[in-house]
């Protein structure tokens, strides 16, 4: 069957929230992915900053077929030792000992854990950033800070006041004592990669101590060494209530986690949440053999330095303006509106691309992206914009 033959079935049988696929991809090694017609591309985009090492990378591969032949499942009345080494991992990535983890499946789902660990305070108010995206359940969609994926929902949750993204005397108008939490993305990745002032997380962090809320980093884009960080707050020197990740933490298996931090990590009791899936053997296998996968090999200095390469050798092809994000998580802004029509153009070369707004290219590729790709991408790139300028 050819891309257009899925293409039928996909209307025939799947829901229109999405718009149509022009492409199914079929198999993948690495950054390489290849269609159903047989044609290959190198995919910058990593199923949106989800492939942390790539398609079927050994040591994921490995460690989740041992685990598919030794153990499914287990129900939440049991342990069992890969979610186990996997929170220990990610307690000791956050430099807290007293942090303690949550697991679910999707970025959705820990941002709903965080409003209801921040119930627990006793107070119901949230403040969120205009532009952020959270999920698109309800709780989460009500701190999603975008309209259009809101207003056919609404009502959503009262008592969540949107402020402007990187304003902190806004912000620190809104945060008072009756507020329960603040949350924030490092850098707003759906938005079209958006980094704010350098102070912005320490600025929210001071509001939030004084008027004792949560501080939750949503760094479900950001996090698992994208951005050359763990997390990608730490450049800032705080230390967050909460920290939620998904998308790079499954390695491309479904996996989700908050992570609460300090006392916070005491709030919730028996009985207060949970969720069938979160933390399963096979995808905490896959999660644990990726962490250890990058800092064996050193991957956030080699993000870091991904970064500088791409600020150096894209800032300067006509027609772009900026290019901004850190490590692997890249908004290449363009000087008119046409990330559709570049989006569409690199496809048509082989590179997969997202238009994230209608001035911005997000790239947020594998870790492991080789130099080779990515002086592919930059040399199509440039051939590219050399096209539709
Ligand atoms: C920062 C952020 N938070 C939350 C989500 C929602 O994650 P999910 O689609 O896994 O529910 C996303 C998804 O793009 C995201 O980028």
């Amino acid at each position: 069957m050819k891309n257009k033959d899925f293409a039928a079935l996909w209307s025939q049988n799947l829901m229109s929230n999405y718009a149509l696929p022009s492409i199914t991809l079929v198999k993948g090694k690495g950054s390489i992915v290849f269609d159903a017609d047989g044609k290959r591309y190198v995919d910058m985009l990593g199923g949106i900053a989800t492939n942390i090492l790539g398609h079927s990378h050994s040591a994921v591969v490995s460690a989740v077929t041992r685990q598919i032949k030794t153990l499914s499942h287990v129900s939440n009345f049991y342990s069992h030792p890969n979610a186990i080494e996997l929170a220990q991992l990610l307690v000791r990535l956050t430099g807290d000992k007293q942090s303690r983890v949550f697991f679910a499946q999707s970025g959705a789902e820990v941002n709903e854990a965080a409003i209801k660990l921040s119930r627990k305070t006793g107070r119901t108010r949230i403040v969120a950033m205009t532009g952020s995206f959270h999920g698109r359940t309800m709780g989460s969609l009500s701190l999603t800070g975008q309209n259009s994926k809101r207003t056919s929902f609404v009502p959503l949750l009262k008592n969540v006041k949107h402020v402007p993204f990187g304003d902190v005397k806004k912000a620190k108008r809104a945060i008072n004592s009756r507020t329960a939490m603040v949350i924030v993305e490092p850098i707003m990745g759906e938005a079209g990669v958006i980094v704010p002032p350098l102070n912005y997380l320490k600025e929210l962090r001071q509001a939030c101590t004084k008027n004792g809320a949560l501080l939750v980093i949503d760094a479900v884009q950001t996090g698992i060494g994208r951005t050359g960080q763990w997390f990608g707050y730490e450049h800032s020197g705080i230390k967050p209530d909460v920290i939620t990740v998904a998308k790079g933490l499954g390695a491309g298996l479904p996996l989700a986690a908050m992570i609460a931090v300090g006392k916070t990590s005491q709030l919730f009791e028996p009985g207060d949440h949970g969720s069938t899936f979160g933390g399963n053997p096979v995808t905490t296998a896959a999660s644990v053999a990726a962490i250890k996968w990058i800092e064996k090999n050193k991957i956030l200095i080699k993000c870091k330095a991904d970064f500088r390469f791409l600020v150096s050798n894209v800032s300067s092809i006509s027609g772009v303006s900026e290019v901004r994000g850190a490590g692997l998580l890249v908004g290449i802004a363009l000087q008119k509106n046409i990330s559709s029509e570049v989006a569409a153009a690199l496809q048509a070369k082989g590179f997969l691309v997202n238009a994230a707004n209608p001035n911005t290219i997000r790239i947020a590729p594998a870790l492991n992206v080789s130099k080779k790709e990515l002086n592919q991408f930059v040399k199509t790139f440039k051939e590219v914009m050399s096209d539709v300028n």
